[in-house]
């Protein structure tokens, strides 16, 4: 580590050195596109720096509208690159060497402008002159908005990248900057980062769109949500349950390549794009439509389902009055998840959910073998995470567990996406 320079002292020989005094093997060069997400690109260049990897940056226009090139250039400790006619520019290093100098190209944030004019060979500013005129494979973190990822003209142009080899991380989905919930939210930095060494180490089984999809050609059932039990025509049964993490679970295995059919209790979240959702409201209706989309290879039983239902809801709304407090008679509803699992159709991994509040995986463990299931994924529901963001799961299986550390739905899921492409593998 004799060599160690101060950080501003590598900013004509990036990746030589060090940066903010770490050893430096390998460097990528970043494009920060014109995004709100361009500040998460700031740290992006912290993590890489800590994991010895060196950052030179072309920042575009629309990026230095909400980041500024002295940010970038302080973290990185080397110049930030912005114009493609700066005589200066050229004469140090042209955007033919720029482009060529890293290891690794990256894009994030990834826009939907820059996507389509990477798609279609633009070439009219220093970013996409780089992106056309690099030998080396690019990296691509888009973030914009929902509908504007799930248009048809940005998937064309994401799908069109894909097919020339390119590769993509994220985004993620979440509540967004514009306050709408759903894919495209640039994906996390530390995500970026290990999606990056994983690059570099010539590792290409990336959660991206690009690569195996190795759950093609294999039929995925997920229920999620609560369940609604009616009393009367106006009330019912029901639990907190937001169908967040089961969306995104269907979500996960749609983007590995699974053909999922996502069956839904009452929630307020858009439908994820890769599957075919079903809506139903109570737990009789969630396990006909269940039956009907089988058989698959594939069930992950995410829903709240409500354990019990009136036993005869009125079929008018019932009154306050002489009759004093109504006594509610519950009869108990059918436990899918068993069904599926004990049933003539029954998928090859079945995974059930235990939510539970106390002794988590002893609870788990006794739901897996009362379920007859395959795995069985345990998560403390006594905190945040019925209607929350958060999760933090257990997958119990006869062979052991499996403990993720406490992560975003999106992330969780893509985790237990990721098992269970393993599981098939
Ligand atoms: N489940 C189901 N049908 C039911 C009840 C539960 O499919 N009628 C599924 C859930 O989707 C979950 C698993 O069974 O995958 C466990 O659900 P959970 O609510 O934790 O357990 P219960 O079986 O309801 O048992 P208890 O409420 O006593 O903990």
């Amino acid at each position: 580590m004799g060599g160690a320079r101060r950080a501003s002292d590598t900013g004509r020989h990036l990746g030589r050195v060090s940066v903010l005094g770490l050893l430096v093997s390998k460097k990528i060069l970043l494009i920060i596109g014109g995004g709100i997400a361009a500040y998460k690109s700031l740290f992006l260049i912290r993590v890489l720096a800590r994991r010895g990897i060196a950052t030179r940056v072309i920042l575009t226009k629309g990026g230095s509208e909400f980041v500024t090139a002295l940010s970038a250039g302080g973290l990185s400790g080397d110049k930030v690159y912005t114009d493609l006619f700066d005589l200066t520019d050229e004469a140090e290093m042209g955007h033919i060497e720029l482009s060529r100098s890293a290891d690794l190209v990256v894009v994030a944030p990834a826009t939907a402008d820059l996507l389509a004019k990477a798609a279609h060979g633009i070439a009219n500013d220093l970013a996409t002159t780089t992106l056309q005129a690099t030998d080396k494979r690019v990296l691509y973190a888009p973030a914009m908005n929902l509908r504007m990822w799930e248009s048809a003209p940005t998937q064309r142009n994401v799908k069109t990248l894909a097919d020339d080899g390119q590769y993509f991380i994220g985004p993620d989905e979440g509540e967004m900057a514009c306050g709408e919930y759903g894919p495209g939210r640039m994906a996390e930095p530390e995500a970026i980062a290990g999606a990056i060494e994983k690059l570099l180490k010539g590792d290409t089984t990336l959660d991206g769109l690009r690569g195996p999809k190795p759950l093609k050609g294999k039929k995925a059932l997920v229920t999620a949500g609560p369940t609604r039990e009616p009393i009367d025509p106006v009330r019912y049964l029901s639990n907190h349950s937001s169908g967040k993490q089961g969306y995104a679970i269907a979500a996960a295995l749609g983007r590995l390549g699974a053909d999922v059919t996502l069956v839904s209790g009452p929630v307020a979240i858009d439908p994820p794009a890769c599957a075919t959702t079903v809506k139903v409201e109570t737990a009789q209706e969630m396990l006909t439509a269940c039956e009907q989309a089988l058989p698959a290879d594939i069930f992950v039983a995410v829903a709240a389902v409500a354990d019990w239902r009136s036993d005869g809801p009125a079929d008018v709304k019932i009154k306050k009055g002489k009759d004093g407090i109504p006594a509610l008679k519950l009869v108990e509803n059918p436990d899918i998840l068993a069904s599926v699992s004990k049933g003539k159709n029954r998928p090859k991994l079945v995974v059930g959910f235990a939510a539970e509040t106390n002794d988590v995986t002893e609870h788990a463990r006794a739901k897996l073998t009362k379920k007859g299931c395959d795995w069985i994924v345990a998560n403390d529901v006594s905190g945040d995470v019925m209607g929350g963001d958060h999760n933090s799961m257990i997958v119990v299986t006869e062979k052991g567990e499996d403990v993720f550390p406490r992560l975003t739905k999106a992330d969780a899921a893509r985790r237990l996406a990721e098992k269970i492409a393993e599981h098939f593998s």
